[in-house]
């Protein structure tokens, strides 16, 4: 009988503030988990990220679990010009325009609010349009919020035919909808666009696997 003990360490760390999350290679095992500052259940949020990615398959960008739901929220890429939002398994698919661009570090900023059911996805400071989902619905609390892999069971249960490989960086969320004016901010760094739920520059974190953490370099962003 051969006992094979399987563990990984866990580093806790804090801040990626300067800083670019980096996965270079397609696995079923890289990811860095967010620790959001409070736990409470959501009657809206913002969730804003720049990202860099030569993947022609679609990919998670942000994975949000709770016990109750694999995609409490999830932002999805199918393509470069087609992005999705998911709020407790409904989907809302949005269509990058023509002659809009995702190619190099595109920011994109995600709006929900419970009243209206209100969901709005923006590229680089624009609006791609608001669609309709889970109204009244409020988001549970107790998260595992993920990047680099999409949760097909709590905390776990990745397929690598579903992760990120590619740089992420900037990575706020709030538990309210922000301005389109702080959207635009958002996008240049501006330092009142920080999250109250999650600000990149001082959020809790642990990664595991293949996951290189690099300084970022300020010109690529705009
Ligand atoms: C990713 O960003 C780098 C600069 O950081 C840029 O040279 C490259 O073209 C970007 N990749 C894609 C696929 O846009
Ligand atoms: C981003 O990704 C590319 C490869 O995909 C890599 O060469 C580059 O160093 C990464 N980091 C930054 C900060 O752009």
């Amino acid at each position: 009988v051969i006992l094979r003990a399987s563990f990984s360490l866990v580093f806790i760390f804090t801040g990626l503030e300067g800083k670019v999350v980096s996965f270079p290679t397609e696995t079923a095992t890289s990811y860095v988990e967010l620790t959001p500052q409070h736990e409470e259940e959501l009657e809206a949020f913002t969730i804003c990220l720049r990202f860099n990615t030569s993947l022609t398959r679609s990919y998670s960008l942000f994975s949000f679990a709770t016990s109750g739901s694999n995609n409490e929220i999830l932002l999805w890429s199918y393509s470069q010009s087609s992005y999705s939002i998911s709020i407790q398994d409904n989907e809302a698919l949005f269509s990058i325009p023509n002659g809009w661009s995702t190619t190099g570090w595109p920011h994109f900023c995600v709006t929900w609010e419970s009243d209206t059911g209100k969901a709005e996805l923006w590229l680089n400071g624009k609006s791609l349009g608001t669609e309709t989902l889970r109204r009244g619905s409020t988001v549970k609390s107790n998260p595992s919020i993920i990047i680099g892999q999409e949760h097909d069971s709590f905390g776990g249960s990745f397929d690598k035919s579903q992760s990120f490989v590619g740089n992420i960086t900037d990575v706020h969320m709030w538990d309210y909808v922000i301005s389109s004016c702080k959207i635009k901010s958002a996008r240049y760094g501006g330092s009142y666009a920080k999250g109250n739920l999650i600000d990149w520059d001082t959020v809790t974190f642990h990664k595991s696997g293949n996951v290189i953490i690099e300084p970022k370099v300020e010109e690529d962003y705009y």
